[in-house]
């Protein structure tokens, strides 16, 4: 070969590798998420990446330390900076984003609250022309109320819509947490006493949600049943108590809904933070109930973040630098493996694939937000309560103009409660404006005198809690004086009292000043009460709160009693739709109001020890919790577990079973009636008594529920409820087994759990073994729990 063709080969060689090496190059070019698997991206993902995409992008300092003090604990804990969640990277107001790895194609997703409504700003820097205002729903406790998933699934489909048009990814609920305790501050923005309705509640909220392609985080998982020292306090509960109430709640929604996500929660749990738990998160979430998604932090929860991933936990949130270093530093020595690092990663990534914000959705910013007011509205109808109607008082009669507006709530309506639970709503409906909408007559002097009086004292308040450097306190029930009480009963037709309570994340509700009514309040009650009565009129009380009340020492005075709940945005409009009758009120209780505090099961141990900073809170009542105790240990609540009023009138009659024996599965039907003179809908509530002979029972439980559609009088309906052996069954500890026994059973269809209408017996021959669990979650003290009557 010649030269010039030599050098013409090498450079033709040359010209080759050149090529070849391009080509290679093209044919391994980094892996994209979704364009390649899960497994290719994250072996492409640098340690670094990795723990970036596990730690929220956050931006806080690391809390210290206090100096020479057990980390983890109460005495040596340093609460992280502010938890109510904030982030201005995509949209303005949300609680937290992920990060994003744009080299790998994974984008960041935005979590923004919930409960009741999606919660961010709604103004932003340099836009004044658009506002970004969210739909307040209704509240949990009366979405509960309705007992009907139906309405509270079209809740979520609204919520959810708005969730998405507003550039987000992951709400950041259901709350699920039992109501334990009736001073728990976020009771609000919870559902029931009791496992099955809340349950049933979060699943149709999340398949509502969910059904827009948007996520949901159920939470918080588990047992944070109260705000005082949420941080840090160890919950103590029995291994049953925790598989049949705050576990199950849980279960049911997850089974039944598949929420994207789980937050853990800030409480310990027989002796660890929950998100460090892998016996929880783990064992019993992902092993036993086939959990697929992700979990997260609460905002600042546990305190190890290695503990954390090594849990399963695997979102931190809010997330600061140094903890994504903190996760290097654990793999890099040993104390954290590769192995779950990518699980962990794993778990994120699949969900990031489903999210809005990776498919790059062009949301609007403009959700109907006209359209969903109206599912608020609607939806709020259909929890509230009426819980006294003496002499057929609501609806109000029809010659009734002119109504005397009492009570500051009457003109400041709470929608909702606060905390990271508020909702930045464009308005609030108040009662009175619900009432002249509905063409009755308030009065504008009244009207007057409340809004400055409300105005000028929350103004006060603010001065000093800033300078005292505190949140300002509830503004006091203005006080009217009596000339102007007489000239109301003189003049208007009838008395309506608002009663406001609120309450909120960080604290639970003050025994005297917020469960229990003020002596001004109840004072005031009277004093309106016997001027309109001296009159021959009559009092109606409309409770616009977010939790049970003490209802001792004023319920007499009032004719009717209607407990509205905070009924979200549309609040004033949905309390007159029912004391108008334009609705028939079918909200039932799915929580007891008890006859007084000290009767509560848990009052003793409520918050916990020691009292002025609980470490532990001992849940002694074990599965004797609402109904559970009342009806077991024959305590007369004021209003029980299911009970509410209509202005019509059912029969429930015909109670078949499928089978008088157990096999397999009992299917029960029953008929309601309307036999009253108004269209209305009615509840019916299945309770089962189950044998004693192994283990002790509550003396009854809900198993299953139903709402009829809406009849008109004289119609009718059938209902069909299934029971399957697992709904019969208890958690036995010695075995962690479920256990359905044989036996003799009593299945009881009624009204409320105080109003059973039908009952009948079946039996179970053989004794079944539903289930067999890990024997996790063991308490580390022995709690000497209620073992039923
Ligand atoms: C609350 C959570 C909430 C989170 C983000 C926490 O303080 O406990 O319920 O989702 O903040 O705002």
């Amino acid at each position: 070969m010649r030269l010039h063709e030599k050098l013409a080969a090498g450079f033709a060689l040359a010209m080759l590798s050149a090529t070849t090496l391009a080509v290679n190059a093209q044919t391994k070019p980094v892996p994209q998420l979704g364009k390649n698997s899960i497994k290719e991206v994250i072996a492409a993902m640098t340690l670094q990446e990795k723990c970036t995409l596990l730690v929220g992008a956050g931006k806080a300092p690391r809390p210290k330390q206090a100096a020479g003090l057990k980390a983890g604990m109460s005495n040596g804990y340093v609460a992280p900076p502010p938890m109510i969640g904030k982030t201005e990277v995509k949209v303005d107001g949300a609680a937290g984003n992920t990060n994003a790895i744009p080299r790998l194609g994974i984008p960041a997703m935005v979590l923004s609250d919930g409960p009741a409504g999606v919660r961010i700003s709604p103004h932003r820097k340099g836009d004044s022309t658009h506002t970004y205002y969210a739909t307040a729903f209704p509240v949990g406790t009366l979405l509960a109320s309705t007992w009907d998933p139906k309405v509270v699934e079209s809740v979520g489909r609204a919520f959810g819509n708005e969730v998405k048009e507003y550039g987000i990814d992951i709400l950041l609920a259901p709350g699920v947490n039992i109501h334990r305790n009736p001073l728990n501050g976020r009771n609000f923005e919870y559902y029931s006493e009791d496992p099955l309705i809340a349950g049933k509640m979060a699943a149709a909220l999340i398949n509502g949600v969910q059904s827009n392609g948007v996520g949901t985080s159920i939470k918080h998982f588990a047992a944070n049943n109260q705000e005082t020292d949420r941080n840090f306090v160890n919950s103590q509960i029995s291994q049953r108590a925790l598989r049949e109430l705050y576990l199950k709640n849980f279960r049911i929604a997850i089974t039944e809904s598949n929420p994207w996500t789980v937050m853990s929660s800030y409480n310990r749990l027989n002796g660890a933070y929950t998100a460090e738990r892998h016996d929880l998160i783990t064992t019993v979430l992902r092993d036993e109930w086939k959990f697929k998604g992700f979990v997260m932090t609460d905002w600042g929860g546990g305190y190890s973040d290695v503990a954390e991933e090594n849990a399963g936990n695997d979102l931190i949130m809010p997330g600061r630098p140094d903890q994504i270093e903190d996760l290097m530093n654990a793999v890099q020595h040993d104390s954290l493996s590769m192995n779950i690092l990518d699980e962990n990663v794993a778990h994120i990534l699949n969900i990031i694939l489903k999210s809005p914000s990776f498919k790059k959705y062009a949301y609007s910013n403009k959700p109907d937000l006209k359209a969903h007011a109206e599912v608020s509205r609607k939806a709020a109808t259909e929890g509230m309560i009426l819980l006294k109607n003496d002499a057929q008082t609501l609806p109000i009669a029809k010659n009734v103009k002119s109504i005397a507006a009492f009570g500051n709530a009457s003109y400041f309506t709470i929608a909702g409660g606060t905390g990271s639970g508020d909702v930045n709503k464009a308005y609030v409906i108040s009662v009175a404006q619900g009432l002249s909408k509905a063409s009755y007559i308030t009065d504008p002097v009244l009207e007057a005198t409340y809004t400055s009086f409300v105005k000028d004292t929350t103004a006060k308040l603010w001065v000093t809690a800033r300078k005292e450097h505190h949140w300002p306190g509830p503004v006091p029930e203005m006080m009217v004086n009596e000339d102007k009480i007489a000239d109301e009963a003189e003049h208007a037709d009838l008395a309506l009292i608002t009663i406001g309570r609120n309450a909120g994340e960080g604290s639970d509700r003050d025994l005297a000043t917020n469960y229990t009514l003020t002596p001004n309040e109840q004072q005031q009650i009277k004093k309106i009460a016997d001027s309109f009565h001296a009159k021959g009129k009559k009092v109606v009380i409309v409770l616009n709160i977010g939790g049970v009340i003490d209802m001792n020492g004023w319920k007499d005075n009032a004719d009717a009693i209607l407990l509205a709940w905070q009924p979200g945005e549309e609040a004033g409009n949905a309390i007159a739709d029912i004391l108008s009758g334009k609705v028939d009120p079918s909200g039932k209780l799915a929580t007891t109001f008890p006859a007084k505090y000290e009767d509560v099961p848990s009052a003793k141990n409520f918050p916990g020890e020691p009292a002025n900073k609980p470490e532990h809170v001992v849940y002694q009542e074990g599965i004797y919790v609402g109904y559970r105790y009342y009806d077991t240990y024959k305590v007369k609540p004021m209003y029980e577990f299911g009970y509410g009023l209509s202005y019509t009138h059912f029969i429930i009659s015909n109670l078949k079973l499928s089978s008088p024996v157990f096999i397999g599965a009992l299917t029960a039907t029953i008929t309601v009636k309307n036999t009253g003179s108004v269209a209305g809908k009615e509840v019916v509530q299945v309770y089962i008594s189950a044998p004693t002979k192994t283990i002790d029972k509550p003396a009854q439980e809900l198993k299953a529920f139903g709402k009829t559609r809406l009849l008109q009088p004289g119609e009718s309906q059938n209902l069909t409820f299934k029971i399957n052996a697992a709904d019969l069954a208890s958690f036995h500890t010695d075995k962690s087994e479920w256990i359905t026994d044989a036996g003799n059973y009593i299945l009881k269809a009624g009204a409320s759990s105080r109003d059973i209408r039908q009952t009948a017996n079946f039996s179970v021959s053989k004794t079944i073994m539903v289930e067999k669990d890990h024997n996790v979650l063991k308490p580390e003290v022995a709690i000497d729990e209620y073992k039923g009557k």
